[in-house]
């Protein structure tokens, strides 16, 4: 499986400056059209700054904590735009005629066109590349975009390109291409900017991966109120449990589980490791040399310089 596990290196294309898998230009035009619904809740989010745990808390609020509805996997019932995009399994499928995968692999475009209401949808799509309506604000659809610092989004992009994505480089070598801003969904600041432009309109609400590790039942008030939810004490600690790190990496409904052992099985990948790695702020201090700190510094100074961004806020 070569073509696999050199998927990351090649094959990408540019789509309005953003970096995304070539199979994406299958997709693109049927993106932009996308009917909107006003009950639709997205989750956006640049890859790995806790977009699953966004989704996971989204899900729970939404559903009034009855974690019932959680059980189900969460790509499933709260599913990913650019699935299909990004994972083009139709070499594997020829290869390996026994395997079938669900249409939320296949066609995810279809797959939320055809969803019952009210829908989940997950993207990490620049917002200048969401289907046009939800961009134009034209109904009531809600985004909630996840940040997180750069260092620890590069640092767990790695990790999960290894694990995930067939990735063969060294972690220096993924830090470069992360600051050229040629990883996929790449440049960073272009994707965290756009949505930050968007942050007074009331259907878009904007989170930090460390606000959420530093005080989650602060952040679960505040996402309730923005999708029209109250809770009491008892379903907050109950949301607090469910979406603790620790019961999430448990949690074979979001941990990814199923998903890394079929890409070992057919040697999609060559790493060990899971899904909920890390969950930590500030790791990047213990893995990068001061070279690449100051690398880092020098770049988010370039890039929030020209553009307003309170940088303090996800340092
Ligand atoms: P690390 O690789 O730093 O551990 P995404 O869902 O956007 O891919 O983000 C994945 C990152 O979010 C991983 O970071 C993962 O461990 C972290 N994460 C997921 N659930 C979490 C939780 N409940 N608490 C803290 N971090 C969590």
């Amino acid at each position: 499986n070569k073509y696999f596990l050199n998927k990351f290196r090649f094959g990408y294309v540019k789509c309005k400056d953003v970096v995304l898998p070539e199979y994406f230009t299958n997709f693109g035009d049927r993106i932009r059209e996308m009917e909107i619904r006003a009950d639709d809740i997205w989750v956006c989010s640049f890859p790995k700054t806790g977009t699953t745990w966004t989704q996971e808390m989204v899900w729970c609020i939404a559903h009034e904590a009855d974690l019932k509805t959680a059980e189900e996997f969460l790509p499933q019932r709260f599913p990913f735009l650019e699935h299909s995009p990004l994972f083009d399994y139709r070499d594997l499928m020829s290869a390996n005629p026994e395997i079938t995968f669900p249409e939320f692999v296949l066609d995810s475009v279809g797959y939320i066109n055809n969803y019952p209401s009210p829908r989940f949808v997950k993207s990490h799509l620049p917002f200048k590349l969401l289907p046009e309506q939800l961009q134009r604000n034209e109904t009531n659809a809600k985004i909630v975009y996840v940040a997180r610092n750069a260092r620890d989004t590069c640092v767990s992009y790695f990790h999960h390109c290894r694990l995930m994505e067939g990735y063969k480089g060294g972690f220096e070598q993924f830090c470069e291409l992360f600051l050229q801003g040629n990883v996929c969904f790449g440049p960073f600041w272009d994707h965290v900017l756009g949505y930050w432009e968007q942050r007074h309109s009331p259907n878009v609400l904007i989170l930090t991966y460390e606000e959420m590790k530093k005080d989650l039942r602060s952040i679960i008030h505040k996402t309730a109120d923005f999708l029209g939810k109250t809770f009491d004490d008892e379903q907050v600690a109950k949301l607090l449990d469910h979406l603790s790190f620790q019961s999430m990496k448990q949690n074979r409904a979001v941990n990814y589980e199923p998903v890394i052992e079929i890409n070992k099985k057919y040697n999609l990948i060559e790493e060990d490791g899971s899904f909920m790695r890390c969950g930590k702020i500030g790791e990047y201090k213990e893995i990068m040399n001061p070279n690449l700190m100051d690398r880092f510094e020098e770049w988010e100074k370039e890039n929030l310089t020209v553009r307003y961004y309170p940088a303090t806020a996800i340092a």
